[in-house]
């Protein structure tokens, strides 16, 4: 079994993004993410902090607009708008979930496509499932590198996805189709759970249900991908039980050290794309 370690490959790749923006910033131009946190979910912090770390790490300009619970959408889509026209701003990040009073859809669409650097616009997320993508989800863009870094060929492959939201579920299904392989997408309703992972080459998890996949439930040399990710007490948890998967797997990933450095180390990717698309347009 081998562990699939994103904690180092991010470190790779946040290296090379280092050398970039160091380029970028030699021709005057200083790549700049602004993060949106509406509100104070404890977990969003932490995850907006450590993205806010991470551009620090590369030299990544970022602004980041903590705004309260209770602010309107109006008032959230105007600030939205401001950050379309600012040209220091390259990408815009906003921290789901956002309140409930507030239309998420109707939010993310108001995104500049150009600056989508979660890619979760209707029109990027359009551009992925037609095979011709832009901007595409952190996580599942993280986890597709990790497979390509320890040459695991998905063509051919059958994939179950457990999970099917919009922020790695669907990204992840359509970015494995678009490499011809045969996916299935499950969720809370999906009859026969264990019969459907028992057959997969590859079963990725993003439910946040720790211990959801055991041992008993993957084939022999199955590549097992966890994205779920729990606080429990002191500890950071999957869905995935490493004890009893890890022995039957080919390739696993770890949590926390997997998935997470990943997402983190392309949303920095992703932010000088859309470096690059502002000097092409
Ligand atoms: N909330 C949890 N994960 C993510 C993510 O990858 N992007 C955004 N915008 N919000 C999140």
């Amino acid at each position: 079994m081998t562990i699939l370690d994103g904690k180092t490959l991010s470190q790779e790749v946040m290296e090379d993004i280092k050398v970039e923006v160091l380029n970028y910033k030699k021709n005057g131009i200083v790549p700049g993410l602004a993060v949106i946190l509406v509100g104070d979910n404890p977990a969003s912090l932490l995850y907006v902090n450590m993205k806010t770390k991470a551009c620090e790490r590369v030299g990544i300009y970022s602004i980041n607009h903590r705004l309260p619970k209770e602010i309107t959408e109006e008032k959230l889509l105007s600030v939205i708008r401001i950050l379309n026209e600012n040209p220091m701003v390259h990408g815009i990040l906003i921290q789901l979930p956002l309140p409930e009073h507030i239309d998420e859809n109707r939010v993310l669409e108001e995104v500049a496509t150009c600056k989508d650097v979660d890619g979760f616009h209707p029109y990027n997320m359009g551009r992925l499932a037609r095979g011709n993508p832009c901007f595409t989800s952190c996580t599942a863009l993280g986890i597709m590198k990790l497979l390509e870094a320890y040459s695991i060929e998905v063509k051919g492959k059958d994939v179950v996805i457990v999970g099917a939201g919009n922020m790695t579920g669907k990204p992840m299904a359509l970015l494995l189709l678009n490499q011809n392989a045969t996916v299935q997408v499950c969720h809370i309703f999906t009859a026969n759970l264990r019969d459907k992972i028992a057959t997969a080459d590859i079963v990725i998890s993003a439910v946040g249900k720790n211990g959801l996949i055991n041992g008993d439930m993957i084939k022999e040399r199955a590549v097992v991908i966890d994205v779920g990710i729990k606080k429990m007490g002191d500890r950071v948890v999957g869905d995935v039980d490493f004890e009893s998967v890890s022995p039957k797997a080919s390739f696993i990933t770890p949590v926390p050290g997997g998935v997470g450095p990943m997402t983190i180390a392309m949303l920095l990717h992703n932010t000088l794309k859309a470096v690059s698309l502002s000097l092409s347009s």
